[in-house]
């Protein structure tokens, strides 16, 4: 007969899993102020000490059939600390007499086999192992835990939300702290196909609104194309109210004017104009004073 697992440990490993229980399914720790659950815990402590006063009883009984002899060895061994006997037991070595009770001869094959019991820590891990499985398969299919999609989506959410109150305090770019910057290209003739190419046409070879290609121009505003491209967004045309206030009207917003600025810049001077035979708006306007790159500061 072996000495029991003490109530408080039993109880410990009961209230552990009910703390993982709880974490899988509320996904958060805000159950821990909540009555549900205290009242499990309570009601769980209850039924281990009912099943430790149950345990009592079979030991008290137990214990009367045994040999005067067996009942001093199982006082003797009762009082070893838990912790004590239980590491020994993680390092236990049968003597050579036990060995021979436990040996499975296989007979035929002449192998012999220890039959070995299994070390606690061991049953310990594995029954553990069972009753995590059950939680986190059950958790896993019934709840949010550990979803992929959800957790997706909320950390969606969150990055909109940080992106949102960084525009928010991010200081607006304006036609003065504008910057040109080549790396900008690519999205800024996404952004102009989306918003402005239904009036400036593909590529900006003009329709409705001027070849921005040719170097030709109604509106100089500022120094450089980039800049001019600038404050057009910003205040539309002073003109022809066709060409609005993109940035000022709240379409335009964040850094999408400097990289559409940048689009076109790398449009009209970096590249060959659309011309009038490949398709290209004719000029308007005279032709601009621009001076070469971005210098504005
Ligand atoms: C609804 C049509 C329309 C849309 C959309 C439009 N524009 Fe224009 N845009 C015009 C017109 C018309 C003019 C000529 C204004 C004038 O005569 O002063 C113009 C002029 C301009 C000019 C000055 C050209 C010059 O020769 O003076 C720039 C730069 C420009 N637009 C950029 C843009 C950008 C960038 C967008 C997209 C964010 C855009 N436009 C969207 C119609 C449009």
């Amino acid at each position: 007969m072996k000495p029991r697992t003490p109530v408080f440990v039993n109880f410990v490993i009961v209230v552990a899993l009910l703390i993982i229980v709880y974490n899988m399914f509320v996904q958060n720790t805000s159950f821990f102020g909540s009555p549900y659950f205290w009242a499990t815990i309570i009601i769980a402590g209850i039924m281990v000490f009912i099943a430790n006063g149950i345990g009592d009883l079979i030991e008290n009984n137990r214990f009367q059939k045994l040999s005067e002899e067996e009942k001093k060895a199982y006082l003797e061994d009762k009082k070893t600390p838990y912790y004590k006997r239980l590491w020994a037991s993680a390092f236990k070595k049968q003597s050579n007499a036990e060995e021979q009770d436990m040996i499975i001869d296989h007979g035929f094959d002449g192998i012999t086999e220890l039959d070995n019991a299994l070390p606690k820590w061991w049953l310990g891990l594995f029954y553990f192992g069972c009753i995590f499985c059950v939680v986190y398969v059950s958790a896993y299919a019934f709840t949010d835990y550990a979803h992929p999609v959800a957790e997706y989506e909320k950390e969606y959410k969150e990055q909109l939300a940080a992106i949102a109150e960084y525009e928010k305090t991010a200081p607006k770019i304006t036609v003065e702290t504008a910057k040109y910057d080549p790396a900008n290209i690519p999205e800024g003739q996404q952004l102009f196909d989306s918003n402005c190419a239904s009036c400036h046409g593909q590529g900006g070879k003009g329709g409705i609104g001027p070849n921005l290609t040719d170097d030709y121009w109604i509106n100089v505003k500022e120094q450089d194309v980039f800049h001019n491209v600038f404050w057009m967004d910003e205040n539309g045309s002073p003109n022809n109210p066709a060409m609005r206030a993109f940035i000022k009207e709240g379409v335009i917003t964040g850094k999408d004017a400097e990289k559409i600025a940048a689009y076109i810049y790398h449009i009209n001077q970096e590249i060959p104009p659309i011309t009038q035979a490949q398709g290209g708006a004719a000029p308007q306007g005279e032709v601009a004073p621009w001076v070469k790159g971005t210098p504005r500061k």
